[in-house]
C-alpha cells in the first residue's frame, strides 16, 4: 500500500522534510495547470480536435504531413492559454521558491508544461523541459520569437526574417529535449534533498525517471496528484489531491 497522505493530517516527518530541505526540486506536469482551465495532455480532446489524438499531432511527422493543421492546433492552445491565469498551485510554488531563496537555499522548478503559467505566476528558476507553446521557431533560420498576440493569420506562420516556415517551440515526440534544460535538470537532481512530482502522469521519459535519480541521491520524495500514477508506489509520501489545494495547505502546515 503506498504512503497515502490525507490533506487533514500531514505526517510530521513529511513537514520536517519540507522545512529542512536545502535544495528543493519540483517536477510539474499538466495537472498543475488543470485548475487554470488548461486541459491536461491526456484529457479527452474536445470540439474540433475530438477526432485527433494529441500523440499524433505532437510529432514532426504530423507537422511535415499537414503543417497548417498542426499549426492551427497549437495556435488554438496558445490563444486559450492567453485567456488563463495561474492558480493557487502555481502561486504556492512561487512562495516556496521565495522562502528557499530567502534562506539561502535553492529551488528548481522543472516543468513539462509548455504554457508558461509558472513564469506568469512569478516563478524564477524554471527549466522548460518540453519547450514553450508561446515561442515559435523558424525551421529555416532558427529565429525564435515569443508570441503573445492574436491568432496567426497564416498557418503555419512565416518567419519575418527569412520567410521560412515557423513551428511551435515545443518538444515533439521523438525529438530530443533541449540540451541546456536537461543539463540544468540533472545538475539540480544531483544536489536535491527534496523532490516533488506534481500533476504529472509520470509516464514520459526522461522526466519520469527524475524521481528515481533524486531518490538515488538520497532525496526525500513527495507526489501530489489527483490520481494514482506509477510514481505513487515509490515515493515517500503521496497526496491524492488537486495541486491547487495541496500545495498551499502543505506550505501553510510547514511554514505557517
Ligand atoms: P498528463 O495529462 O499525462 O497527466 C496529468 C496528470 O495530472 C494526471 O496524472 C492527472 O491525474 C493529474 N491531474 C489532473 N488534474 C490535476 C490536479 N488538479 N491536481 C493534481 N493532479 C492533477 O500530463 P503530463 O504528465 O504533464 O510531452 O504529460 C507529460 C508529457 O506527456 C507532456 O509534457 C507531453 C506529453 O507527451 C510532450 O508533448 C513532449
Amino acid at each position: 500500500m503506498y504512503p497515502l497522505v490525507r490533506m487533514t493530517d500531514f505526517p510530521p516527518a513529511m513537514l520536517d522534510a519540507v522545512r529542512s530541505a536545502r535544495h528543493v526540486v519540483a517536477l510539474t506536469g499538466a495537472g498543475v495547470s488543470a485548475e487554470s482551465g488548461v486541459p491536461t495532455f491526456r484529457d479527452a480532446q474536445t470540439g474540433l480536435w475530438a477526432k485527433y489524438d494529441p500523440m499524433e499531432l505532437a510529432t514532426p511527422e504530423a507537422f511535415a504531413r499537414d503543417p497548417a493543421l498542426v499549426s492551427r492546433w497549437y495556435d488554438e492552445r496558445r490563444q486559450m492559454r492567453l485567456t488563463t491565469q495561474p492558480n493557487p498551485g502555481h502561486h504556492a510554488l512561487v512562495r516556496w521558491e521565495a522562502l528557499q531563496r530567502a534562506g539561502g537555499e535553492s529551488f528548481t522548478l522543472l516543468t513539462q508544461n509548455v504554457d508558461r503559467l509558472h513564469h506568469a505566476a512569478g516563478s524564477v528558476n524554471v527549466v522548460e523541459l518540453h519547450g514553450s507553446l508561446m515561442v515559435w521557431r523558424c525551421t529555416a533560420c532558427g529565429e525564435e520569437r515569443e508570441e503573445l498576440g492574436p491568432a496567426f493569420q497564416q498557418h503555419p506562420p512565416r518567419c519575418g526574417t527569412c520567410g521560412g516556415t515557423r513551428r511551435p517551440g515545443v518538444v515533439w515526440f521523438g525529438e530530443a529535449l533541449p540540451g541546456q534544460a536537461l543539463e540544468a535538470a540533472f545538475d539540480a537532481l544531483r544536489r536535491c534533498d527534496l523532490f516533488l512530482t506534481i500533476g504529472t502522469s509520470a509516464v514520459v521519459h526522461p522526466a519520469a525517471s527524475f524521481l528515481h535519480d533524486a531518490a538515488e541521491h538520497g532525496a526525500a520524495t513527495i507526489e501530489i496528484n489527483r490520481d494514482h500514477t506509477p510514481a505513487s508506489d515509490v515515493v515517500g509520501w503521496t497526496l491524492r489531491a488537486k495541486s491547487g489545494e495541496a500545495l498551499p495547505a502543505m506550505l501553510d502546515a510547514a511554514f505557517g
